[in-house]
């Protein structure tokens, strides 16, 4: 009993760590792969430059996703004016090098936060994800992505409308790499994020709700103007020193439960065993009685004596 506890203890305190650490699910690689194989189902005879759109298995109902293949050449040269809200210009090297690669374009429209949370921001827009492979294969599986390099000009993403901002917050477009870590910038104009890389996309603003730090307003009127990074930074600091102060005292909570429970287990074994020995006594002395009855109660009357005193 006393090993389970600090079994669970111990896998309590692993799962605390590993939460304090993994701001990306590892799940939205596993939906890259299941969107890639979805996606590369959407070629029958493909053509070269055209978009597939296919259909997500319905258990992710609301996702988009479009493939196209395309030779890495004209990748390019000749870039891709409009491949849904991405606009890929020339001068995009693919490594390792790939004589086909397909295009895979994703929307996750309501899965966005589910897969992509991002604590402390409201995303105005849905995560919108480009990603390249090997076209090599078209019924391959869990293929690798290829990287992509934009050379010359960036690759825009133009997202069709903004949801309405919150007040006093500023749009900022994040970039999450493929492992799912985001990366903040400013919007190239209305509607517009930049990229030099492949990965997902969306615009964000800081969500109101939560102001952490207790600093005093005459901090605040200095830093305002250096941006607004060293906020997010130390917001981020926060909710980090927060869950870890959070889960020390969840531990140490945890450890007077454990204390008081082996304390209270072993008070109780303490008066089983002495319950057990009064019983064993009892039973003893009934035994007793049971069998030699006669013997005592002769003992205890005793008139022989008496007997022997009168003559
Ligand atoms: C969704 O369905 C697909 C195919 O039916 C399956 O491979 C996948 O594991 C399911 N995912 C979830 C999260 O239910
Ligand atoms: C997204 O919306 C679809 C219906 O349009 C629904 O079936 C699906 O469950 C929703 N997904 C989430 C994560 O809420
Ligand atoms: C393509 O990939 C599928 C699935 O991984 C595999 O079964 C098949 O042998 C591959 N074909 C070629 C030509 O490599
Ligand atoms: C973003 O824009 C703000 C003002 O709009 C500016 O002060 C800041 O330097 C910009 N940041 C970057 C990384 O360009």
């Amino acid at each position: 009993m006393r090993k389970l506890l600090s079994r669970l203890l111990s896998l309590l305190l692993l799962c605390l760590i590993s939460s304090a650490q993994s701001i990306p699910p590892p799940s939205s690689r596993s939906l890259d792969a299941l969107l890639q194989d979805y996606a590369f189902r959407a070629f029958l005879r493909p053509r070269t430059g055209i978009p597939y759109h296919g259909n997500v298995p319905s258990n992710f109902t609301g996702i988009q996703i479009t493939a196209m293949r395309l030779r890495s050449g004209s990748l390019r040269t000749h870039g891709v004016k409009s491949y849904n809200e991405f606009q890929i210009p020339v001068g995009v090297l693919v490594q390792p090098y790939v004589q086909r690669l397909v295009l895979v374009y994703q929307n996750l429209a309501n899965w966005s936060s589910l897969y992509y949370p991002l604590p402390g921001y409201t995303y105005l827009t849905p995560v919108l994800g480009l990603l390249t492979y090997d076209a090599s294969n078209l019924s391959a599986t869990n293929l690798p992505e290829l990287e992509i390099k934009a050379s010359d000009k960036p690759i825009f993403i133009r997202f069709p409308q903004l949801k309405s901002l919150p007040q006093t917050s500023t749009p900022q477009c994040v970039w999450f790499d493929l492992h799912g870590l985001p990366e903040f910038s400013n919007l190239t104009s209305d509607n517009v994020c930049s990229t030099l890389q492949q990965g997902h996309f969306s615009i964000v603003a800081e969500s109101s709700a939560p102001s952490p730090a207790p600093s005093p307003p005459t901090d605040e009127g200095p830093k305002n103007p250096t941006g607004g990074g060293e906020d997010e930074d130390k917001s981020r600091v926060w909710i980090i020193v927060g869950s870890v102060v959070g889960g020390f005292l969840l531990l140490v909570l945890l450890g007077f439960l454990v204390f008081w429970v082996q304390k209270y287990k072993h008070k109780n074994q303490m008066q089983q065993m002495e319950k057990a020995a009064e019983v064993g006594e009892a039973l003893h002395m009934t035994s007793v009685g049971n069998t030699r009855a006669p013997v005592a109660m002769g003992t205890r009357t005793q008139p022989v004596l008496e007997n022997e005193y009168v003559p």
